[in-house]
This record gives C-alpha cells, sequence and structure tokens, in this order.
C-alpha cells in the first residue's frame, strides 16, 4: 500500500506533516461545508485554529459524529493519545455530562518496536498537560491521566465504556488500548483508532488482537478503523 511506505510515514509529526493535514483539510471542510451542519463543520475550523491538531477534517469529524451517537448510549468515554487536546475538544462538544478519561504521557510517543518499521522517534509528540487540562476546563467531568497507558489506568475506579477513542501511533500502545478496553466495552459501543491505513504498527495490533474475536473490523474512508462491541 503506498500510504504505508516509509518515505511517506517518516514526515509524521513535523511541520511539513501539518501543513500537509491543514491543506487537505482545508479542501475536506470545503466539501463539508457542501451538505453538513455549519454548526460542525464551524467547530472543526476552530479547533484547527486553537490547537496543534494531527486530524483531518474529516476524521475530527467522525470522532464527533460517533462520539454524538455514542453519547445516548449507556457508558463512559475515553480517549489515549491526547497530544495538544484537538480530538478531546471535538468529543467534549457532544459528551454532554458524561465521565472523558483522557490519557497521554503528554511526554510524547513511548520507543516505538518492530512491527512499527521506524517510523517515530521516541518523544515524538510532546505536549502541555496544563495546557490542554486549561484548554478542556469549560467542560465537567473530564478526567487528565498523565503517564504510560494502559500503567496510568490502574488506579481508576472500573467502569464501563461506550466510546474509546484511539491516536498512539504504535503497535504497543494501540494493543495496550485494545487489551484494556476490549473487556470493559459495553455492548454497542465503539472503539474508534486513527492511523489504521496508514502506520503498519497499528493495523497489525488490530489484526492480531481482533484474530481470536467475534467482532469484524470496520474500515473508514479516512485512515481510521472502528470496531462495535458485540
Ligand atoms: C498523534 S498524537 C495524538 C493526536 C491527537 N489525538 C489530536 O487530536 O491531535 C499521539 C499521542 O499518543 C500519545 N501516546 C502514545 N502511546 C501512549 C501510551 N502508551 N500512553 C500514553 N500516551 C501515549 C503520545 O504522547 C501522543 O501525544
Amino acid at each position: 500500500m503506498w500510504m504505508k511506505s516509509r518515505r511517506f510515514q517518516r514526515l509524521g509529526g513535523g511541520r511539513l506533516e501539518r501543513m500537509g493535514i491543514g491543506f487537505i483539510s482545508r479542501i475536506q471542510l470545503m466539501q463539508l461545508g457542501g451538505h453538513k451542519d455549519p454548526k460542525i463543520t464551524g467547530l472543526i475550523r476552530q479547533v484547527r485554529r486553537e490547537r496543534k491538531s494531527l486530524l483531518m477534517a474529516n476524521e475530527a469529524f467522525m470522532v464527533y459524529s460517533i462520539a454524538r451517537a455514542q453519547s445516548k448510549r449507556p457508558g463512559a468515554f475515553a480517549e489515549v493519545g491526547v497530544f495538544d487536546g484537538g480530538s478531546a475538544r471535538m468529543t467534549c462538544d457532544v459528551k454532554g455530562d458524561k465521565e472523558l478519561h483522557l490519557f497521554d504521557t503528554f511526554e510524547g510517543l513511548p520507543q516505538s518496536v518492530e512491527q512499527d518499521r521506524d517510523v517515530h522517534r521516541k518523544n515524538q509528540y510532546t505536549s502541555n498537560f496544563d495546557s490542554v487540562k486549561a484548554y478542556l476546563s469549560d467542560f465537567e467531568n473530564v478526567f487528565l491521566h498523565k503517564g504510560l497507558f494502559p500503567d496510568s489506568a490502574k488506579g481508576l475506579k472500573e467502569m464501563k465504556f461506550s466510546f474509546a477513542h484511539f491516536d498512539v501511533d504504535i503497535y504497543e500502545s494501540t494493543l495496550g488500548c485494545l487489551e484494556y478496553f476490549y473487556p470493559r466495552m459495553n455492548p454497542g459501543g465503539i472503539m474508534l483508532s486513527h492511523d489504521y491505513s496508514l502506520l503498519a504498527g497499528v493495523e497489525t495490533a488490530f489484526t492480531e488482537f481482533l484474530a481470536d474475536k467475534p467482532e469484524e473490523l470496520i474500515e473508514l474512508p479516512t485512515t481510521q478503523c472502528m470496531v462495535v462491541k458485540l
């Protein structure tokens, strides 16, 4: 697959990547503007202005749309891979009074492994805990957990989820997300991941994890995939 070529992935994280995302997002926003609620496209534009976001406009739309649907179902919300808070902000807009648990090292990516094909650097995407906390402070029941996931979830009370968003870029982190959240998803709960068709480590983690599960992976036309818990 051309998207998985090492040269393409090497763009990860730099100004070049964000310029590319910004350019494609502007085109996508023009398309979305033709048939979607201007409130949503306006929010995507606003978040893109306010934060360094690594989601393209269509991907931000998917996060928003799935979170909105899942806010009507029982269960808490979670995101692993918060970075500057862009995708979390989309979720906050529609979560109502649900708990949203946000996990990040805020020190960037952990060490990647062979499955990741040497695409990322350790500590890439370092962000600022206090800045993200302040940015989301208007929303109730938002909890930030700093540290390496899933260790950072150890003190957390046991709960069930209706929506879990993963944007962690690498194999071991993605596998950690699946192992933690799969048994904690309510039936009908949705796990959505960024970068499935872009990053080999993310795809491999899903393929391996779902091999003995009854759920089918649903690939989206963005880089994302989702799994609906049976
Ligand atoms: C691409 S960024 C997330 C982008 C973000 N969702 C957005 O809206 O722009 C990936 C993030 O995953 C975090 N991350 C990756 N593996 C992690 C792990 N095991 N525990 C905690 N954070 C992790 C990194 O620190 C980084 O902030």
